[in-house]
């Protein structure tokens, strides 16, 4: 992709700001530490749960708050793979590809997933119904190979496994 059109994602993602109603949420967040920066992680979460991902609008408006300057929230942000800078599916799909996964066949699991669902690693399904990825460990090796799908971990993974949980999901 060119840098032209990477711009063009970065303005294109930069969306509306955040509601009232999760400023509000923010503000309380912020009251419960002695230090406004120390709220960060929650404002984010409390962003990403109305926006879907953190938009850069979003980030401005957290910075302004916590009287951080964007570039800080943006570290932040890029920084843990559970927050999304740009829009994502409904799913998200987090395959774990470390070692205790790989050795336990993740790598076969992130093509079986490419072929069903018609998408490359980072990529969404047309329909906006699924995000594929490929993160590091989840801290549960002892059940690998796994992935996390929004909040929720499906270990212990077979393709028909996998198969039958995305079958169950809108
Ligand atoms: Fe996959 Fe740790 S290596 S959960």
């Amino acid at each position: 992709m060119s840098g032209l059109a990477q711009i063009g994602i970065r303005f294109a993602s930069a969306g509306k700001g955040l509601s009232d109603e999760t400023l509000k949420k923010i503000d309380t967040a912020i009251a419960r530490y002695p230090v406004k920066q120390s709220a960060l992680l929650p404002a984010l979460w409390l962003a990403q749960k109305e926006q879907g991902f953190v938009s850069l609008e979003a980030q401005t408006q957290i910075a302004e708050k916590l009287g951080v300057s964007a570039a800080f929230v943006a570290g932040v942000v890029t920084f843990y793979t559970m927050y999304h800078t740009e829009p994502v599916g409904r799913h998200v799909i987090d395959v774990c590809t470390t070692v205790s996964c790989w050795l336990r066949g993740s790598d076969g699991l992130v093509g079986h997933l490419e072929s069903k669902l018609g998408i490359r690693v980072g990529e969404t399904t047309p329909d906006k119904r699924f995000t594929l990825r490929s993160v590091e460990c989840l801290g549960s090796c002892g059940t690998a190979p796994m992935c996390q799908i929004n909040d929720d971990y499906h270990e212990d993974l077979t393709f028909e496994k996998i198969d039958r949980i995305l079958d169950g999901m809108k």
